[in-house]
């Protein structure tokens, strides 16, 4: 897989017509969307951070000339004690919801934690604006596959409360590089679909 970085965007408006299908990945900040990045593509392109909030721009990588891969900012960062920040920016929210190329987005949670209200908000926001997602639980080299599976569960029920039908989920770890075959598998599909 070659994955070339070709452009970073601050405004929807700036990303060029380019006419092959975006994968793209959000989630909180510091859930691991550079490193899962890095992981998928096998390189260091995605600049990863302990702090959280480094990826400011959007990001578009163009892999084996044929689909983008696309690093979003995070989300839910950044509370300052006198102002709340908007939960999702509008950067996030304009690509989301207007961005021509954008083919699937897979949203990255934690694994160790339980379901948290600005990911669930967010999901909510996809499924009105009829935004095809998938859910991806990051870190799991951090906990047992006992608490992995039970956090998942947990997922499953919440989601269940609100759709009939689960988003495909992606059980990953950028550290020991898992669920790569399954994500690259799942946008080959996709890729085949479209033909
Ligand atoms: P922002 O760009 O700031 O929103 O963060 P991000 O979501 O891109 O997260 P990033 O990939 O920069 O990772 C954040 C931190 O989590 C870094 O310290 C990573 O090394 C760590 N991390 C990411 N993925 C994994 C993983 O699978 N396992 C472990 N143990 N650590 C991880
Ligand atoms: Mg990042």
């Amino acid at each position: 897989m070659k994955t070339v970085f070709k452009f970073s965007s601050s405004k929807i408006s700036q990303i060029p017509d380019h006419g092959k299908p975006e994968f793209a990945f959000i989630g909180r900040s510091n859930v691991g969307k550079s490193s899962l990045i890095n992981m998928l593509s096998e390189s260091k392109l995605a600049k990863v951070s302990a702090t959280p909030g480094k990826t400011k721009l959007i990001n578009h990588f163009l892999v084996d000339e044929r689909w983008w891969l696309v690093d979003l900012p995070g989300y839910g960062y950044a509370r300052t004690s006198q102002t709340v920040r908007q939960d999702f920016s509008t950067l996030i929210t304009d690509y989301v919801t207007k961005a021509k190329g954008l083919h699937f987005l897979f949203v990255l949670v934690d694994s160790r934690h339980e379901p948290m209200k600005i990911d669930l908000d967010f999901m909510q926001l996809l499924g009105r604006e009829g935004v095809p997602f998938g859910v991806v639980f990051t870190k799991v080299d951090k906990q047992s596959q006992r608490l992995t599976n039970k956090n998942i569960e947990t997922y499953r029920q919440t989601l269940l409360q609100w759709w009939e039908e689960l988003p495909p989920m992606f059980v990953t770890s950028s550290e020991k590089r898992l669920g790569r075959d399954e994500i690259i598998a799942f946008v080959e599909g996709c890729l085949q679909e479209e033909k």
